[in-house]
C-alpha cells in the first residue's frame, strides 16, 4: 500500500533557530504514529508545516502524491488533513452544537451567491450540515450536551469537542496536539480508548503528539522521538521506550510520566 504521507528531509528554521531538522515520516492508511520528545524539541513545528501554518525551510511533504509544500492551510484542510491545537481552540461562546457546524460549513460546496440568495443548494447543504453535526456530536458521545456553551464543558469534554471538529472536515489524517494534556489518569484512559476507536472504525490516519506515555504506549503503532528538531529514535512503543537515548533526553524527565 502506498503511504498517505510521505515526509523528507523536512526541516524549518527560525532566524537562527532550527525547530526541526531532517525529519523524515511515512504513514500508511491506517496507522498511528506517535510523535514525543520534551518541550521545545519541534513536534508542533512539524504539524504546523503540515498544515501549512509554517512553510518548511527545506524538505518535501507529499499527501496522497501531492506536494504541499507551498499550499494554504485551507487547502490542505481540504484535501483531507485536520488537526487539533495544543491549547484548545473552541468557540467558546457558542453551543456545542454551533461549534460542530461551523466546522462542518468549511467543507460545504455552496457559493456565497447561494448563501446570500439562500438558494435550493444552500438549504438543502443547510439541511445535511445539521444532520452530519448531529452525527459527529452523537459518535463523540456529546450530543446530551449539544446545547451547552462551549466554555462551561469540563475539560476532557472541550478536548473532545475539537476533535469533533476536526472530524466535521472528513479528514482521512487527523493530527492531534496534546490532546490528553490536563488529564488525569481516567481522562486519558478514555481518550485513549477513543482515538484508537476512531482509527478503527473510522479508518482514520492518525499522527498523536502526546507527553502521556500510557496513552502513547497503549494506542500507537510506532513512535518517533524529536529532541532539540532531531529525530533521535523511532520504533515500536516498547523499542522507543527501552532506547537509552531516549530515556536520557526524554523519559528520564518527570514531564514524560506526568
Ligand atoms: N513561530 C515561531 N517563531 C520562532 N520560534 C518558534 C516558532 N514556533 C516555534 N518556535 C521555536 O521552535 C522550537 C520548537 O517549538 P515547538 O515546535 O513548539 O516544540 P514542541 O511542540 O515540541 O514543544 C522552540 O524552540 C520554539 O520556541
Ligand atoms: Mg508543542
Amino acid at each position: 500500500m502506498p503511504p498517505l504521507l510521505r515526509v523528507s528531509h523536512l526541516t524549518k528554521k527560525f532566524g537562527g533557530l532550527t525547530a526541526v531538522e531532517d525529519f523524515n515520516l511515512e504513514i500508511k492508511p491506517g496507522e498511528l504514529v506517535g510523535l514525543i520528545g520534551p518541550n521545545g524539541a519541534g513536534k508542533t513545528t512539524v504539524f504546523n508545516m503540515l498544515t501549512g501554518i509554517n512553510k518548511p525551510t527545506a524538505g518535501e511533504i507529499i499527501f496522497e502524491g501531492k506536494k504541499l509544500n507551498d499550499l494554504p492551510p485551507y487547502e490542505i484542510a481540504h484535501l483531507g488533513i485536520a488537526r487539533t491545537f495544543q491549547n484548545i481552540r473552541l468557540f467558546t461562546n457558542l453551543t456545542v452544537y454551533e461549534n460542530v457546524k461551523t466546522a462542518c460549513h468549511q467543507i460545504a460546496d455552496y457559493g456565497i451567491l447561494d448563501s446570500v440568495f439562500r438558494t435550493a443548494q444552500f438549504r438543502k447543504q443547510e439541511t445535511a450540515i445539521n444532520a452530519a453535526a448531529l452525527q459527529i456530536l452523537k459518535l463523540v458521545k456529546l450530543y446530551d450536551r449539544k446545547d451547552e456553551i462551549a466554555r462551561n464543558l469540563p475539560y476532557g469534554h472541550q478536548r473532545r469537542l475539537e476533535i469533533a471538529r476536526a472530524l466535521a472536515l472528513r479528514p482521512k489524517l487527523l493530527l492531534l496536539d496534546e490532546p490528553a494534556a490536563g488529564m488525569n489518569p481516567q481522562e486519558s484512559a478514555e481518550l485513549s480508548e477513543f482515538i484508537d476507536w476512531l482509527r478503527k472504525d473510522f479508518k482514520l490516519t492518525i499522527l498523536l503528539i502526546e507527553h502521556h506515555m500510557d496513552v502513547v504506549m497503549n494506542i500507537c503503532n510506532r513512535v518517533i522521538v524529536l529532541n532539540f528538531g532531531k529525530t533521535i529514535a523511532t520504533g515500536s512503543p516498547a523499542e522507543v521506550q527501552a532506547n537509552p537515548a531516549v530515556i536520557e533526553a526524554y523519559l528520564g524527565d518527570e514531564e514524560a510520566s506526568a
